[in-house]
């Protein structure tokens, strides 16, 4: 069976890697990939980035199954549009991708059926939202409602920041139509933890849980960027938490989409604070897979992932037990100089050593250029080390990437550490 992985990121390169590991797999592509995909003798990179030439690329070459990766094709439409050309795909379709491309879908959603978040408002004025603002206080979070990359939340500590984020989102337009509404809702403490399970529509299969860090340095200081590093299985999610956040969360959001007439497929993910009284809230959903969440738990997936995939697009997830390496994977991203406002391309990258039993990178912002690789985007790597505690999964990780070089590389030296507390 061919298959299709639309994408060209770390998380991409970390389900093309884990499919081609199934022996009932003759070939997967990725599109449009990225230099660790092109250089990995199991997986082809396809140049083709429109929807329709994709969906006609893939009726040529008789692919079975495509797995979409980023939002971008999911709200644009991706699913709808293969599903209409009788072609199978695993993703949410564009209405049901809403619950991520739109905060306040998502919001009035959660809302609607009872499902735990922060208390908000939605504001396309500049007004009465900074009216909002003054009768809430500070601590306070300013989204932009549409998709912006990760940069469209304002965690704002003071008055100042959340009146100036008001500003910047609906006066001056700075995320453009993303930002012509926003939501501003109550700032919640506490721990994150990113949960993600699969969705046949009616079926749910959780995968392992993680633990993504979002600032740019050490001891969470710094700007926040798509994420440095993740390690799995987060601790914080007990068994107890676990079957809590299915019950409150999960079950009712796949149930309520079904209600509303919007059935949910794909990999849902929801971002959950815990607070100190151990009591779970939705931050947000994403409507795929996280980045670099992906790659810590696909280095610990031990079940054939084109057999789930094949489940999940036949609606009979029901059937599928997931194995998981009892091992802690830790993720650490290396990511370019000047990340993540500015990054730098073309640093040339040395010293990726070989994959191993305890190690594996998988490339983002990487391009091959005659046979060099150098690189291409804001997070470069995301270098996964597994082992038999946090620490000894950290011990992996760190010691390949400091067999990693390229000029100005960032990473954080400390990713796993909420992990070594519990
Ligand atoms: P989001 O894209 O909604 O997940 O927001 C990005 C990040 O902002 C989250 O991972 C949190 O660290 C932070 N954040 C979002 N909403 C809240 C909130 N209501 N209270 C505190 N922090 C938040
Ligand atoms: N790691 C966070 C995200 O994928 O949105």
């Amino acid at each position: 069976m061919k298959i299709l992985v639309v994408g060209s990121g770390g998380r991409e390169h970390a389900l093309a890697w884990k499919l081609a590991q199934s022996e009932r797999i003759q070939m997967v592509y990725v599109a449009p990939g990225n230099g660790g995909t092109a250089r990995d003798s199991r997986l082809v990179n396809v140049n083709i980035t429109d929807l329709h030439e994709l969906a006609t690329f893939v009726e040529r070459e008789h692919i079975g199954l495509t797995v979409v990766g980023p939002e971008t094709p999911l709200a644009g439409g991706i699913v709808n549009l293969f599903r209409s050309r009788g072609l199978k795909v695993f993703g949410p379709t564009k209405e049901a991708a809403q619950l991520e491309s739109s905060k306040d879908f998502a919001k009035a959603f959660m809302q609607r059926h009872g499902i735990p978040t922060a208390r908000y408002q939605t504001f396309s004025e500049v007004a009465p939202a900074h009216a909002y603002i003054a009768a809430m206080g500070a601590p306070i979070v300013i989204k932009a409602d549409g998709l912006a990359a990760g940069k469209g939340v304002v965690v704002a500590m003071s008055l100042d920041e959340a009146h100036q984020a008001v500003d910047d989102m609906l006066a001056d337009n700075r995320f453009g139509d993303a930002g012509a509404r926003i939501v501003i809702e109550e700032f919640l403490a506490g721990e994150e933890a990113s949960f993600i399970v699969m969705c046949d529509g009616k079926n749910i299969l959780p995968l392992a849980t993680s633990q993504d860090h979002k600032r740019l340095k050490d001891h969470d200081q710094g700007p926040n960027t798509g994420g440095m590093g993740a390690y799995s299985p987060a601790p914080i999610v007990t068994p107890a938490m676990h079957a809590r956040v299915m019950r409150e969360i999960i079950d009712p959001t796949i149930a309520g989409m079904a209600k509303d007439g919007i059935p949910f497929t794909g990999f849902l993910y929801a971002g959950l604070m815990i607070d100190d009284k151990g009591t779970p809230r939705t931050l947000e959903f994403n409507c795929r897979m996280g980045d670099p969440e992906t790659q810590p738990i696909m280095a610990r997936l031990k079940t054939d992932l084109l057999t789930v995939m094949e489940h999940a697009v036949n609606g009979t997830l029901d059937a599928v037990e997931l194995e998981w390496d009892r091992r802690t994977a830790v993720g650490v991203v290396l990511a370019a100089e000047g990340y993540p406002d500015a990054p730098l391309k073309g640093a040339v990258i040395d010293g990726i050593p070989a994959e191993t039993a305890e190690s594996v990178t998988f490339h983002a912002g990487t391009v091959e250029v005659d046979g060099q690789l150098q690189v291409s985007g804001g997070r470069v790597l995301c270098v996964v080390g597994l082992g038999d505690s946090v620490k000894m999964a950290q011990k992996q990780a760190y010691e390949t990437v400091d067999q990693i070089a390229f000029e100005g590389m960032q990473c954080r030296r400390d990713i796993g550490w909420r992990g070594l507390k519990h």
